[in-house]
């Protein structure tokens, strides 16, 4: 398994003329990136920060759920945005795009799956943002906003498995299989080179959000995030405050979440932090 160091250098050379990861900190152990992302928000400079860690002691999931790392073995990223008008439902599903684009490309060299290759993507996304390898987690994202006056700031958590062995899982009470991309790939991950195609993409993706025109049809982060979870005309079930949900996926709002509509005819919106997925037909 790979245990070399996070290259700080390496990331800011990548991403000098950038805006994402322009700044980075690495630390080397840290309570949860996002909680440390937070403490640079009152200064409009720190837009599009990264913070980086070896290891977290109180990494934290979506739902209250713990985000379990080994030093070394992880890609623990928190990304700040300052004053930005962009929905929190639609920023998370642009990290989930970004995320999934670049562990396709860095570990698979798949080009861009959602500029149209032939292949089938071998990372996928689940809703809403968990990203899949052979029918297991890999990656997580978990997005958080806070307004201050007018001004709506978000950080952008993503953790990616790297290196962990299958015992590491093993260990752990977990509420969906999940594995790494070492164990997937049968290969080491050079984490760095991984951080610098994540930020590409995340920045790449960002861009893609803010310019789409038209309705949600026509976002291409939607698009994509459709292509990346097949999840499009399918009949699905969903757990929301405690009941289950069943019917067919018509799209997403971009503010309201998943469209379904549900087997009595109703079309209902299921928000993306209060909502899992529990099966896909
Ligand atoms: C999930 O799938 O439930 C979301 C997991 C998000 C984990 C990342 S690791 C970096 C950042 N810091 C945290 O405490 N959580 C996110």
């Amino acid at each position: 398994m790979n245990k070399t160091a996070i290259d700080i250098d390496r990331i800011e050379a990548a991403r000098r003329n950038a805006v994402i990861g322009r700044k980075t900190i690495v630390f080397k152990s840290t309570a949860s990136t996002n909680d440390a992302a937070w403490r640079y928000a009152s200064n409009s400079l720190h837009h599009g920060l990264c913070i980086l860690a070896e290891s977290q002691t109180k990494g934290r999931g979506r739902r209250g759920r713990v985000w379990y790392c080994q030093p070394g073995q992880s890609i623990l990223c928190s990304i700040l945005l300052l004053d930005q008008s962009i929905e929190a439902e639609l920023l998370t599903l642009t990290a989930a795009v970004a995320t999934a684009e670049a562990i396709n490309k860095f570990a698979w060299q798949q080009q861009n799956d959602c500029a149209g290759t032939a292949q089938p993507p071998k990372c996928r996304i689940k809703w809403p943002n968990d990203i899949l390898v052979n029918d297991k987690k890999a990656a997580g994202i978990l997005v958080e906003k806070q307004t201050v006056g007018r001004r709506h700031n978000f950080v952008v958590g993503i953790g990616i498995n790297c290196s962990q062995p299958p015992e590491f899982f093993a260990a752990h009470d977990l509420n969906f299989p999940a594995t790494s991309l070492a164990i997937e790939t049968g290969r080491p991950i050079e984490r760095t080179a991984l951080v610098c195609e994540l930020l590409a993409q995340f920045e790449t993706w960002l861009d893609k959000t803010r310019a789409g025109r038209g309705g949600p049809a026509e976002n291409p982060v939607i698009a994509c995030w459709f292509k990346l979870s097949g999840m499009l005309g399918r009949r699905a079930t969903v757990e929301c405050d405690g009941r289950q949900y069943s019917g067919t996926c018509r799209g997403i709002d971009p503010a309201q979440g998943l469209i379904l509509q549900l087997d009595g005819g109703a079309v209902r919106f299921f928000h993306a932090s209060q909502t899992s997925l529990t099966a896909l037909e």
